[in-house]
């Protein structure tokens, strides 16, 4: 924002008083749905919503229902007065930051499945996470009627799922996938690396790396799912901070099959444990 412009953030907390606040919004609306902790990965698909309509709203609500493990959820790092801050100088319009019961009040009890693809890759591994996922965007769509919506690359498989989701039950929301935004070693910027010990965080970057790897192979021509995994897993296993590797994918961008041979798009994507810290990153082949 131009330094002296007078700007108005309003922070809601009830879906009432948001809807609202959206119906009488000048449109279109760029909506950036997020779990705060807010870094520079966030505030870039601000920015993209900011350039791209009239009225921006951000919505900060660390979901329970995507999460598996209760400790997980607890210990997920929360600072809403830094947030707001941030999203204020980013000139935000309407930031939606409702309580647990005002977006599953007692007798909850529809869920939004999305099909095969979601039980893959990050599902297998975290059961029911795109059912909470998929189900709080909904919620959020209808509550706040965006004409566009902002997701993020780092989290390549909720931009399928999404996608899908908008697809199948005609949301009518433009789905705006923005890249991954990275530290300067190549880490991929999240709200969960301030949990990453010293030594955790100086090995962090072995994800992007082995990714980069089996890219690198890529560009060399290497279109063998095998080969392209089997690089990046290699490198991920030499890493003592890696305890373990939940998986090294290399799979289409549609169904999020496991490819034997990459033909046109591909996502290559690893999720690995360092202690109580896990891990995504991907990049995609094109
Ligand atoms: P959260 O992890 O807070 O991320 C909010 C959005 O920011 C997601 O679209 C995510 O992909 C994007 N993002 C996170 N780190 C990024 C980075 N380094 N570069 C670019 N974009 C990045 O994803 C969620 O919240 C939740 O699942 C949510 C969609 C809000 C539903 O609860």
């Amino acid at each position: 924002m131009t330094a002296g412009v007078q700007h108005n953030m309003r922070v809601i907390s009830t879906n009432e008083e948001m809807s609202q606040a959206c119906r009488e919004a000048v449109k279109p609306i760029g909506l950036v749905p997020t779990m705060g902790a807010l870094h520079a990965g966030h505030l870039s698909l601000v920015d993209q919503a900011r350039a791209d309509n009239l009225t921006v709203a951000v919505s900060i609500f660390v979901n329970p229902t995507q999460f598996g493990d209760k400790a997980d959820l607890e210990k997920y790092p929360r600072d809403l007065e830094g947030d707001l801050e941030m999203l204020r100088r980013h000139g935000v319009d309407l930031v939606y930051s409702p309580t647990v019961e005002e977006v599953y009040p007692e007798g909850f009890d529809t869920w939004v499945n999305v099909g095969p693809l979601a039980d893959k890759l990050e599902g297998r591994h975290r059961p029911g996470h795109f059912r909470g996922v998929a189900t709080v965007v909904s919620k959020l769509f209808n509550v706040m009627s965006p004409n566009r919506a902002y997701f993020g690359q780092k989290d390549g498989q909720q931009t399928v799922v999404i996608q899908q989701l908008v697809r199948d039950l005609d949301m009518g929301v433009e789905v705006v996938v923005m890249p991954t935004v990275r530290e300067q070693d190549g880490l991929a910027m999240s709200s969960r690396n301030i949990q990453l010990s010293p030594e955790q965080r100086q090995a962090a970057p072995v994800v992007y790396r082995a990714l980069c790897e089996s890219h690198q192979l890529w560009m060399g021509g290497e279109r063998n799912g095998d080969a392209l995994r089997a690089a990046a897993q290699a490198i991920l296993q030499a890493e003592s901070q890696v305890d373990s590797i939940d998986y090294v994918s290399v799979a289409n961008m549609t169904a999020l099959d496991e490819l034997d041979q990459v033909e046109g798009r591909a996502m290559v994507s690893a999720a690995v444990h360092m202690r109580a810290v896990r891990l995504i990153d991907n990049i995609v082949l094109r």
